[in-house]
């Protein structure tokens, strides 16, 4: 059986002279005639229907509507798996490389991928779910993560991955807002030599949760756990009563495959839906084209299933690809800071995908700790999530891949449903800290950010956005398509705002320069301002509170906080601490303020709004560019905030 029946001309090894001219040639075909491009590289998937109509779509607010390939029916998870029994049922799937050094890995093959997968589904099916409903799944990095998004997908059943460092009440409230059925934990997580109570977390979230899920646990420790019978259900023992085999659905192109909620600039996370087909289509070519992924190749994307990476190229790109993807329970730094080189090393890693914070904290520890290992497997370095800074970069280039590996700066985000602008090995030419040029299909504009006037013509500056769909587009937000609308369509009529800035420069390269909106990104993962506010806010000794983001040596950003306290509490040390406690249990480890002033006031304009310009400017340490500063109502307090400044040079 064909399973890349892919078009696309043949990626180039790294060593070969690159060939702009194949870009050149086939990106313009995607842009001249996107129908029958499409049509042509959708085939890369099985269809049970195939489609007759390529796309539809409307980007004009208020009715905006994207459908790819609508009238197909496939299923993702046999894609994944089934189409690949025949000629690589022995080959391994996955490969998993668990947080303790000491435990072994296990190889899944596909063939067994596949029995696990039809019994996790059947146990899905035992508890209820049917088409249609929710599942949300809290688990550690263990195999079982993909085995149950897969079970998902092979009964239409929509999968909601809660990143497992969230706190209690952030998974209660994506429980909610999505209304799932079954939950799926495990007992413990463990991960850098510690473990995470991760069915404890779900005990407590469910406790406040206004739906009533039942609960499937993994055991992966074996630790004990407090258990509530009748909600409860270990899945080892449902497998043992459930029938071994499960055939896949027919599900429509446009049917949700998952929910993945992500931080905005306003309110709550937004559960981003992303549909079957499109979706399917966009991760395989993205992942084979970028990644320049050949057959036989182990590939290893660092990222957690949490995050929309891990969902697109830990899971889906490279099952539908029939590759072996490498999944790592644990951490860059355990049980020390040459794990990664030595898991590239053991399982003879080819491409190697990961976020430049990831990249510069292991700079921070030398080249020696490199030089241990063999990493001659490498073929290809991918890095994500944030701007890489040149330095860093060039780090990459020459420690770990010696010069020889193409590096790909990717470019997208939880909305894209995968890369959008990215080097393509072989075909475009990098430069350190450039994310280059766009994927097929993806047709950037740069844009006046106070007009949305089109910048033409190189360099350019401003905000980006996208002119026209692409098959991986998030199509609305989960039970509220206003939102949807509202956040990407409205601001800049008749184009999807990414929320990014970016430059373009004389060769037409794009060099994302980082969110222009109130989210900041802390070590790749995207937090909303409004969210770690209100989490501050909610302490009882908190009147009011600002939340920046400051340039951070390691994580990028990092999240300062303006707060004001009640009247009469005593700004104390020891109250620092509390309220950074208070937010990692409110959200979870990432949202913690890594500086928290204490503020008399905020600087408000005479209606009441909080200028954040001028308190990312005194978090920047910058305070001689504040700015007029005349149109606020009490000009004195932005004296204090800068005498009291914590993030000093
Ligand atoms: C940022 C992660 C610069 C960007 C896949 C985007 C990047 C946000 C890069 C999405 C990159 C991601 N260069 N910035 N290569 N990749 N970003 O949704 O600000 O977690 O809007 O998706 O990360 O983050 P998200």
């Amino acid at each position: 059986m064909e399973t890349l029946s892919s078009t696309v001309p043949g990626p180039v090894i790294s060593s070969q002279p690159l060939d702009r001219a194949v870009y050149d040639a086939t990106y313009k075909a995607s842009i001249d005639d996107p129908d029958t491009f499409w049509a042509d590289h959708a085939r890369r998937i099985d269809w049970i229907v195939p489609f007759k109509t390529v796309r539809s779509v409307n980007f004009h607010y208020p009715d905006v509507a994207i459908e790819w390939f609508a009238d197909g029916t496939l299923n993702v998870s046999a894609n994944c798996i089934d189409r690949h029994l025949a000629e690589r049922g022995d080959q391994t799937a996955i490969l998993f490389e668990p947080d303790s050094p000491d435990e072994a890995a296990q190889a899944i093959t596909y063939r067994d991928l596949h029995g696990r997968v039809c019994r996790f589904a059947n146990v899905l099916k035992a508890l209820g779910v049917t088409r249609g409903d929710r599942v949300v799944l809290y688990l550690p990095m263990i195999p079982e993560a993909a085995v149950a998004m897969l079970a998902c997908a092979r009964i239409g059943a929509i999968h909601s991955v809660v990143f497992a460092g969230f706190s209690p009440d952030a998974l209660a409230n994506r429980v909610d807002d999505c209304g799932a059925k079954v939950v799926v934990t495990a007992d413990g997580a463990p991960r850098g030599g510690r473990v995470t109570n991760l069915k404890d977390n779900v005990n407590r979230a469910l406790n406040h949760a206004a739906v009533d899920p039942q609960v499937l646990v993994v055991k992966r420790t074996g630790q004990q756990v407090a258990w509530y019978e009748g909600r409860d259900h270990w899945l080892h023992e449902m497998e043992a009563t459930v029938p071994a085999d499960c055939p896949p659905e027919e599900i429509g192109a446009e049917d949700p495959l998952f929910i993945l909620y992500t931080s905005g600039s306003t309110g709550k996370p937004k559960g981003v839906v992303h549909t079957s087909g499109g979706y399917l289509v966009w991760a395989s070519i993205t992942h084979e084209t970028v990644f320049d992924y050949r057959q036989g190749d182990v590939f290893w994307c660092t990222a957690d299933v949490g995050w929309v990476t891990g969902h697109s190229y830990i899971v889906y790109g490279p099952l539908a690809n029939g590759a072996t993807t490498l999944m790592f329970e644990g951490v860059p730094t355990y049980p020390d800071a040459g794990r990664f080189w030595a898991v590239c090393e053991k399982h003879g890693v080819n491409q190697f995908y990961t976020a430049p914070t990831a990249i510069r904290a292991l700079m921070g520890q030398g080249e020696e700790i490199v030089a241990k290992y063999d990493l001659s497997s490498l073929r290809i370095l991918g890095t994500v999530g944030e701007p890489i800074n040149p330095e860093a970069w060039n780090w990459y280039d020459r420690v770990i891949g010696t010069g020889r590996c193409p590096i790909v700066d990717t470019w997208w985000q939880t909305e894209t449903g995968g890369h959008l602008i990215t080097p393509i090995p072989g075909q475009i030419e990098t430069k350190p800290g450039s994310a280059t040029l766009p994927f097929y299909g993806v047709r950037p504009v740069v844009l006046e950010p106070s007009t949305g006037a089109l910048v033409e013509g190189n360099p350019a500056e401003g905000v980006l956005c996208i002119a026209d769909s692409w098959p991986g587009q998030m199509r609305t937000v989960w039970g509220d398509h206003q939102r949807f609308m509202d956040t990407y369509f409205q601001q800049y009529p008749g184009t999807y705002f990414t929320g990014d800035g970016c430059r373009r420069d004389e060769d037409g390269y794009y060099w994302i320069t980082g969110r222009v909106d109130d989210v900041i990104n802390v070590s790749g993962h995207r937090m909303g301002t409004a969210e770690v506010e209100s989490a501050l806010v909610a302490h009882e000794k908190v009147a009011e509170a600002a939340v920046v983001g400051f340039p951070h040596p390691i994580k990028g950003q990092g999240i300062y906080a303006y707060v004001t306290l009640m009247q009469g509490v005593e700004p104390t040390d020891a109250l620092r601490k509390e309220l950074s406690d208070f937010v990692r249990a409110e959200i979870g480890p990432i949202a913690k303020p890594d500086l928290i002033q204490w503020a008399p006031g905020l600087p408000k304009t005479r209606s009441g709004k909080i200028m954040r310009r001028i308190l990312r400017k005194i978090a920047e340490d910058a305070p001689g560019e504040l700015g007029d500063t005349s149109t606020l109502a009490d000009p004195a307090v932005v004296d204090d905030l800068v005498s009291h400044r914590m993030n000093r040079g």
